[in-house]
C-alpha cells in the first residue's frame, strides 16, 4: 500500500513502556512525593484518602483496608508509601505473583503491628486459595493456620492485628467480586492533565537538580501519555540531551530538540504506538481486528499492548475498541497522513 511505517527509526530509543525499568527503580524511589500534600493531581482521590486518614486517627484507628486501581505508571505503589507515612505506621510489601502458598503470608500477617499496613501489588494475581485465606484476615483480624495437610489436617486459629491491606492493580476486572467487596475504600487513578504532569515534571527537576523552565516542563509534559512515570522518564532523556548539548538548562526549545531525537511526537507516540496504527490500517484495511493478532504482527505481547498503549491511544481517538475488534479511527489515518478507505465495516466509524 504505502510506504511502510512500522520500521523503527534510526536512533530509535524505546521510552514509554510505563513499566519500571530496572535502571529507574532507584530514581523511581527518588522521585517518590512522601506526603499526600507532594502528591500533585488527582484532586477526589487525595482528598477521601485525606479524610479516610484524619478519621482514622482521630479514632486512634487502624485505616480501612484500600484498593488502588489504574494503568502502570500513575502512583499506585507512591499513594501505598506515602499513607504509611501519613498514619505513620510500617508497610510490608509483597505480590500477588509471589505469593505462593498460605504459609507465605502468616509470616507477613503475623509480624504486623496495629495499624500496619500490608502492600500487595499486582493482587489481581493472587492465587484463589490465597485470596479465600485473606477474606478472614481482612474481616475478623483472624486466620487458620494449617499445621497438616489432608482432609482431616490440624488448624491452629491465630488472631492478628487490626491492620491494612492496600492492594494496587492494573486489572480491576480481574479482580474477584468477593475481594472488591472487602475493600472500603476503592479509588481509582487516571490519566493526568498537562498541568499536572507540568507540576510534576518541575517538582522532579527541583529533586534531580536540573534546572528547567515552565515552558520546558510543559513540552514534556504535553508527550508523556498523561503518566507520571512517563514524565519522568522523558525528564531524565530531555536531561542528558540539555547536558550534552545545551548547557544543561531545559528550554523549550531544549525539549523539543530532544524529545524529536527520541522520535517522540507532539502527541507523545512513539514507535510502537505508530507501528500498531499502521499495522491496523495497513495489513487489516483499518480493521476490526483482534487484540492477539495485532500483537503477534507488531511483535509485543497482548496484556502489554492491551495496558499500556491501547488506553492510551484510545484516550487520544486515534483507536476504537469494537465487540469485532480494533479499528483505526479517522484520526489515525491523518495521524500518518494517509486517506481513511471506506468499507462498508468503516462507513460509520469514519463518519464520526
Ligand atoms: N501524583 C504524583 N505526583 C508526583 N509524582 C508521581 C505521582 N504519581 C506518580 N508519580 C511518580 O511516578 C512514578 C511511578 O509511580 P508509581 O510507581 O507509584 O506507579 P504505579 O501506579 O505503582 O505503577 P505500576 O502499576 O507500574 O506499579 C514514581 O516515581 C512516582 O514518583
Ligand atoms: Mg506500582
Amino acid at each position: 500500500m504505502t510506504a511502510p511505517l512500522d520500521r523503527p527509526r534510526a536512533g530509535h530509543i524505546e521510552i514509554t513502556t510505563p513499566a519500571a525499568l530496572p535502571d529507574e527503580t532507584s530514581t523511581e524511589a527518588v522521585l517518590r512525593p512522601s506526603r499526600l500534600d507532594e502528591f500533585v493531581g488527582q484532586h477526589q482521590v487525595r482528598t477521601s484518602l485525606q479524610i479516610a486518614i484524619d478519621a482514622a486517627k482521630q479514632r486512634g484507628e487502624a485505616l480501612d483496608h484500600v484498593l488502588f486501581f489504574g494503568l502502570p505508571g500513575l502512583g499506585k505503589t507512591t499513594l501505598a508509601m506515602l499513607m504509611a507515612r501519613e498514619m505513620g505506621v510500617q508497610c510490608r510489601t509483597t505480590s500477588g505473583p509471589v505469593l505462593e502458598r498460605p504459609g507465605d503470608l502468616v509470616g507477613l500477617l503475623t509480624a504486623l503491628g496495629p495499624g500496619d499496613i500490608l502492600f500487595i501489588d499486582e493482587i489481581h494475581r493472587l492465587r484463589p486459595q490465597l485470596e479465600e485465606f485473606l477474606y478472614p484476615a481482612m474481616e475478623d483480624f483472624h486466620v487458620d493456620v494449617r499445621l497438616s495437610d489432608g482432609p482431616h489436617g490440624q488448624t491452629l486459629p491465630m488472631d492478628i492485628e487490626r491492620f491494612t491491606l492496600i492492594g494496587a492493580t492494573t486489572r480491576f476486572g480481574l479482580l474477584t467480586p468477593p475481594m472488591r467487596a472487602r475493600f472500603g475504600l476503592v479509588e481509582r487513578l487516571s490519566f493526568y492533565p498537562t498541568e499536572d504532569l507540568t507540576a510534576i515534571v518541575i517538582r522532579s527537576a527541583g529533586v534531580l537538580h536540573v534546572p528547567i523552565d515552565a515552558a520546558g516542563a510543559a513540552e514534556i509534559a504535553k508527550r508523556a501519555r498523561g503518566t507520571p512515570r512517563v514524565a519522568n522518564r522523558l525528564l531524565r532523556r530531555v536531561r542528558d540531551f540539555a547536558e550534552v548539548r545545551a548547557g544543561g538548562s531545559i528550554t523549550a526549545d531544549v525539549a523539543v530538540a530532544a524529545l524529536e531525537r527520541l522520535n517522540v511526537d507532539e502527541f507523545g507516540l512513539d514507535d510502537m504506538d505508530t507501528r500498531i496504527l499502521s499495522t491496523i490500517i495497513e495489513k487489516f484495511d483499518g480493521g476490526p481486528v483482534g487484540l492477539g493478532t495485532i500483537a503477534a504482527s507488531v511483535g509485543e505481547d497482548a496484556a502489554t499492548l492491551e495496558e499500556v498503549y491501547e488506553p492510551y491511544l484510545m484516550q487520544q481517538g486515534f483507536l476504537e475498541r469494537t465487540a469485532r475488534g480494533r479499528m483505526a479511527t479517522r484520526n489515525a489515518y491523518r495521524r500518518l497522513g494517509l486517506t481513511p478507505r471506506r468499507s462498508d465495516s468503516q462507513a460509520s466509524l469514519l463518519d464520526e
